[in-house]
């Protein structure tokens, strides 16, 4: 099951110094927002991880049942359950990686965007906990807007004096996921070896599949391009109008955000060779934060991979210029969120 995590996006899939030795299960990962459609499934893929010990279930509504739940699998690592806000610091204690699904997803007609209001505050308040009881731990942030939330968790870090950028990460890991699906079915080819850089952020058009860059190498026709990019844009509101009401993605992003701990965990563990993409704070563009691949090492971001934005073709290039105006609009709305209310 893990090695269908291994992201293809960096050098071959060579088996690996940590999937070759035994593995201890020593790593601590928390999950805020566990009751919830992305909390629960992803509880459980964090639980089969050989690389954990513990999986620290938070949620304002009773975890308790879940984590029984969880416990009856025969996988080693434990899982513990905190409800409500006096436990919150509990679930922190220890942990080396803090996710967070907490917030209401999309109802049909929704953008992201329309979540800002109420997941900004969670976030905030959350972050506010985080920095405080798990302050050198890595930060994954799923609730949306992606776009304006890691901001929001970037400025809280700043204004409690512990933010080191190198650990804040916007999990995007699903529209990786969704574009080598999408490209493999196009294009007829096995899945398990088929790679596309997803740059930009998270939200319509601020994401972007770089096509050109698709591993192995394929030609598309620009019809083929344009349906692509617009299919991936599209592909959250798509699920949310299937759904009818009852939510946005749940298993596909418990299942991407699943493979974004493996790799963290594997950066943790020593391993030299992991990419993923993700929404990080970026020098690659004139943006303060962009989602590109990533190095990851024991310290977080080891490097932002520049080589993806060289040689776009023009209709990539174009797309990046275009979606910079809304994705400056969305970080600098999570920045002036946080600096608006202190
Ligand atoms: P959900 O409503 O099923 O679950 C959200 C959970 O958050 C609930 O259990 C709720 O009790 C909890 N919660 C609310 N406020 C909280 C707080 N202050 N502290 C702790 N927990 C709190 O929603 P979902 O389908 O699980 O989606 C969660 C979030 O993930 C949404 O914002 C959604 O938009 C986002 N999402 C992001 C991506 C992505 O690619 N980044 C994909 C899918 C969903
Ligand atoms: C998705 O990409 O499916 C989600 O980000 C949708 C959402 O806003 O919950």
């Amino acid at each position: 099951v893990w090695e269908s995590f291994k992201p293809k996006l960096g050098r071959p899939n060579l088996r690996t110094k940590s999937l070759l030795k035994p593995q201890a299960s020593s790593f601590k990962v928390a999950v805020l927002g566990a009751a919830g459609g992305v909390g629960q499934p992803l509880a459980l893929l964090i639980k089969m991880s050989p690389l954990v010990s513990a999986v620290h279930l938070y949620d304002i509504a009773n975890v308790k049942g879940i984590a029984a739940d969880l416990n009856h699998c025969n996988t080693p690592a434990r899982v513990l359950d905190f409800t409500g806000e006096s436990e919150l610091a509990s679930s922190l204690e220890g942990v080396d990686v803090v996710v967070i699904p907490a917030g209401i997803p999309q109802k049909p007609g929704m953008t992201c965007d329309d979540l800002f209001n109420v997941n900004a505050n969670i976030v905030k308040s959350l972050m506010e906990a985080v920095a405080d009881n798990a302050p050198d731990a890595f930060i994954h942030i799923i609730s949306n807007p992606v776009n304006s939330t890691v901001p929001v968790a970037a400025e809280v870090l700043k204004q409690k004096g512990v933010y080191d950028p190198k650990k804040l990460f916007g999990v995007t890991t699903l529209d990786v996921v969704r574009a080598s699906t999408f490209v493999a079915q196009k294009k007829n080819l096995k899945l398990i070896d088929v790679s596309v850089p997803v740059i930009g952020g998270h939200d319509g058009i601020t994401i972007l599949p770089l096509l050109s860059k698709t591993r192995p190498s394929v030609t598309f026709t620009d019809r083929e391009v344009e349906e692509l990019t617009v299919r991936l844009q599209n592909a959250g509101t798509e699920l949310v109008e299937g759904k009818v009401g009852a939510g946005s993605a749940t298993l596909s992003m418990a299942y991407a955000a699943a493979r974004f701990v493996e790799s963290s965990l594997r950066a943790l563990d020593g391993d030299g060779d992991v990419y993923e993409c993700s929404f990080v704070q970026s020098d690659l563009t004139e943006l303060p934060f962009f989602a590109s691949r990533v190095k990851l090492s024991r310290k977080g971001v080891e490097a932002v991979i520049p080589s993806d934005l060289q040689g776009l073709t023009d209709y990539e290039t174009k797309a990046l210029e275009a979606l910079k105006p809304e994705l400056k609009a969305s970080i600098e709305k999570g920045v002036s969120f946080v600096h608006k209310q202190t």
